[in-house]
């Protein structure tokens, strides 16, 4: 057995382990051994993960990563797989579940889109019926020479969907802040090893045409080259346009025409991702008024036909600015209650993820729908000064940076929000019962 698989299957016991110890909240005491083994092996799949980011200068990139991101498609059978390159040659990318037969296996040349300057160039590849849950191996390069193989899961509904959710990763003094943001994601995934995916709720960098800022961010998305990485683009990826993330982050194009928007769906869920920067004065004074008007009645009835579709026990909503936040000041939170919240309380959104005011805070359901505010990054604001939480705020906390992770079955929805160093600092639950399903089923309108 070669040295990636040996690893790659002691990854896949060590997440079933931790897996199975979730489910019963005793880990520690009943697989303290069992434990420290899973510890070492992520901490094995973690350097395989980097090492296996070290460009090959046959591939004419001269730095030490190549950002590789997966994503997934509509539905999870379908995941692209993003890098960068500076190469003036054509990229390809060969994919296999067996990593003996990748040099036989078909290359697939890869779309090159153009970042900010001449040889930065974002790639990406398409790769579809996927088997759910299966390993599968990818090498990226330029058709003759190859990076060593890197690996993914292919994502696995069934059973209970679990996936994170990271706020604002957006650093505060400096692009170095983001080596921070990467280990709490690795120690976010330490902890729930049976993480299948995270959701990125905008803010990711801090000026959108600096390429240090993305390259910092993009460096430290390592354990996304393994599990997908389903993002929204923040006012700091630009709010008159965001030209550099749609180039970067890949998303299934269902959203409308041009614009950032789309949906997936993934086990019990349906995911709507949101930008509501298209809500500012700048983006409307960009696009010129009667463009914006007719785009923004574009998305109001996608957003409606989106919801209307949908089949899933719980909608959920992934969108930067706060349609609850902790106050109105620069956002656009008035402008998403006006335009667009109507149309999620009529369409049976359960559950909103949000950012951009780098405090964690869940409040209480407000016409059906719990708001969760999360932080991942570094950057803090004095948003929260001890004594001014709105009053539908159920939970605050201004501590830190924190990630929440999400556990969807058919009756249950369950939130664990987690400080930078995993310790819980909120969690709750809703519940749907049968009588839910059968009226849904029906077609009867569900109240709560
Ligand atoms: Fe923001």
């Amino acid at each position: 057995m070669s040295g990636i698989k040996k690893i790659a299957c002691i990854f896949a016991i060590a997440a079933g382990i931790l897996a199975a110890a979730w489910v019963v909240y005793d880990f520690a005491d009943l697989f303290l051994h069992e434990q420290e083994d899973a510890e070492e092996a992520i901490m094995a799949a973690k350097d395989v993960a980097s090492s296996s980011q070290e460009g090959s200068p046959a591939a004419g990139f001269p730095e030490a990563n190549r950002q590789a991101v997966i994503s997934m498609g509509q539905n999870p059978g379908t995941v692209y797989v993003s890098w960068t390159g500076n190469a003036k040659e054509p990229e390809y990318l060969r994919y296999s579940d067996d990593p003996y037969s990748l040099p036989v296996a078909v290359q697939q040349k890869a779309e090159r889109k153009k970042l900010l300057s001449d040889g930065w160039y974002r790639y990406t590849v398409t790769l579809r019926n996927l088997e759910q849950g299966k390993l599968y191996y990818y090498e990226i390069g330029d058709g003759t020479s190859f990076d060593s193989p890197r690996f993914f899961y292919a994502p696995k509904e069934g059973g209970e969907d679990v996936f994170a959710y990271l706020g604002d990763p957006q650093f505060d003094n400096s692009v170095a802040d983001y080596h921070a943001w990467g280990d709490l994601v690795w120690n976010m995934y330490k902890n729930n090893a049976d993480l299948e995916f995270a959701i990125a709720g905008g803010d990711l960098v801090n000026v959108p045409t600096d390429e240090a800022h993305w390259k910092g961010f993009l460096d430290n998305c390592g354990l996304f080259s393994m599990i997908p990485l389903m993002t929204i683009p923040g006012n700091h990826e630009g709010v008159s346009s965001n030209n550099t993330y749609k180039k970067i982050f890949h998303h299934v194009g269902n959203g409308p025409a041009g614009e950032a928007f789309y949906y997936f769906d993934y086990g019990h869920c349906r995911f709507i991702m949101l930008d509501s920067s298209f809500l500012t004065g700048d983006r409307k004074k960009s696009m010129g008024e009667a463009a914006w008007k007719r785009r923004e009645a574009a998305v109001e009835r996608w957003l409606r036909q989106t919801l209307a579709q949908s089949d899933k026990t719980w909608n959920i909503v992934a969108v930067h600015h706060p349609v609850y936040g902790m106050h109105d000041v620069f956002t656009v939170s008035p402008q998403i209650r006006e335009s667009w919240l109507p149309i999620m309380e009529a369409g049976g959104v359960d559950l909103v993820l949000c950012g951009h005011q780098h405090v964690y805070m869940r409040t209480r359901k407000i016409d059906g729908i719990v708001h969760v505010m999360g932080v991942s990054g570094a950057k803090r604001s004095n948003y929260y000064k001890g004594f001014n939480a709105p009053n539908y705020s159920e939970s605050l906390y201004a501590a830190g940076a924190n990630y929440q992770i999400i556990r969807a079955t058919a009756d249950r929805l369950e939130l664990t929000s987690y400080s930078k160093n995993g310790h819980i600092i909120d969690a709750a639950h809703i519940e749907k019962g049968l009588a839910f399903r059968a009226k849904k089923k029906l077609g009867i309108p569900v109240e709560e």
